[in-house]
C-alpha cells in the first residue's frame, strides 16, 4: 500500500462539505503571523452563493481579513442560512463586534462565532495582534455567548507556545465550550516565523493537551494541521474549498499561495507543511 492509499483510507477532519470564504482581505489589524495579503478587496456575494450551490456546500466559514467589514455581511449571512440552508459560521478578531452586530447576525441565522485569541493576557496577545486587541477579543467572547455557541481559535507561535494551556484555562473560565489549536502556516517573506515552525516540535505541547483533555471534559480542545500528526485524510477539493476575496476558488488556502489552480507558477517552498500534498494533487489531477 502506498502512502497515498493510506492517507485516503483516513477520515476527513470535516463532517460537512465546507467552504472557507474570504469575504474581504481588508483588516483593521496587522498580526505578526497573518497569511492574508491585506488590501481593499470585497468578495462578490453572487459568486459566493453560486459556488455554494454548485459545489454542494453544507457549511460556510466566513473569514477574511475581517469579515465584519464586508458591506453586505448581514445579507450574505441571511442568504446562506435562509435561502441556501447551509450552516453559516464566522471567524473574527473581535474588533467591531458589539451587541447590535451580534443581534443582526443572530437574526439573520448565523449558527456560531469563533474568536481568535492568541494569548492568556494583554501582553502576549498584543505582542502578536497589536495594541487594544486583547480587550476587544475578550469582550467579544463574552458578548457573543449571549447569542451564539462561541468558540476560540489559537495559533501556536513563539510568543505563546509555552502558554497554550493557560489560554485554554482562561477560556474555560469564560465558559467557552470549544477551542481549536492550530499550527502556524508558513507565509512567504515571514522568515523568522517560518524558521521557528520548521524547528519547533509539537511533541511536548501535544502531551500537555492530552493530559489536559483527560482531566477536563467541559471544554473540547481540537487540534489541526501538522499538529495532528496526519490523522486525517486531506480534505482539500473534497470536503474543503476556499473562495478568495478576488472570487477565485481553490481547494484550500495553501493552494492559493501555491497557485495550484492556474498551475503556471507552481512552487512549493514549504512543501513539507502540506501534510497530504500528493493526495490533493492526485485528486485534482494537477
Ligand atoms: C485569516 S484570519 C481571518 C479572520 C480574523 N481576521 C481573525 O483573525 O480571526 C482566520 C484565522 O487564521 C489564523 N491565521 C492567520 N494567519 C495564519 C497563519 N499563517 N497560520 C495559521 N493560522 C493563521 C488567524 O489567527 C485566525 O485565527
Ligand atoms: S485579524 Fe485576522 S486577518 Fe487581520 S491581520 Fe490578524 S489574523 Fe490577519
Amino acid at each position: 500500500m502506498t502512502i497515498y492509499d493510506s492517507i485516503c483510507r483516513l477520515k476527513s477532519p470535516y463532517d460537512k462539505k465546507t467552504l472557507l470564504w474570504e469575504l474581504t482581505n481588508k483588516c483593521l489589524l496587522n498580526c505578526r503571523h497573518c497569511m492574508v495579503i491585506s488590501g481593499e478587496l470585497f468578495a462578490d456575494m453572487d459568486c459566493g452563493i453560486q459556488n455554494v450551490v454548485s459545489l454542494g456546500i453544507e457549511r460556510v466559514v466566513l473569514s477574511g481579513g475581517d469579515p465584519i467589514l464586508h458591506p453586505d455581511i448581514y445579507n450574505i449571512v441571511k442568504t446562506l442560512s435562509g435561502t441556501c440552508k447551509v450552516d453559516t459560521v464566522l471567524i473574527c478578531s473581535g474588533m467591531r463586534i458589539d451587541n447590535e452586530a451580534l443581534r443582526l447576525l443572530h437574526d439573520d441565522g448565523l449558527k456560531s462565532i469563533t474568536i481568535s485569541l492568541d494569548g492568556p493576557c494583554e501582553e502576549i496577545h498584543e505582542s502578536i495582534r497589536g495594541p487594544g486587541t486583547f480587550k476587544s477579543a475578550v469582550e467579544a467572547i463574552k458578548l457573543s455567548q449571549k447569542y451564539f455557541q462561541t468558540s476560540a481559535s489559537i495559533v501556536v507561535l513563539p510568543q505563546n507556545h509555552h502558554l497554550i494551556i493557560n489560554i485554554i484555562e482562561m477560556l474555560q473560565e469564560l465558559e467557552i465550550s470549544s477551542v481549536s489549536i492550530n499550527s502556524y502556516i508558513p507565509v512567504h517573506g515571514n522568515d523568522e516565523l517560518n524558521q521557528w515552525v520548521s524547528k519547533y516540535s509539537f511533541a511536548a505541547l501535544r502531551e500537555q493537551i492530552t493530559v489536559f483533555r483527560s482531566e477536563n471534559t467541559n471544554i473540547k480542545v481540537k487540534t489541526s494541521g501538522i499538529f495532528t500528526d496526519c490523522k486525517y485524510s486531506c480534505p482539500a477539493g473534497n470536503y474543503l474549498w476556499y473562495l478568495s476575496a478576488d472570487n477565485n476558488i481553490y481547494p484550500c488556502p495553501l493552494a492559493q499561495s501555491y497557485k495550484i489552480l492556474t498551475n503556471t507558477n507552481f512552487q512549493l517552498p514549504y512543501r513539507e507543511k502540506c501534510f497530504a500534498l500528493e493526495e490533493m494533487l492526485e485528486r485534482l489531477s494537477v
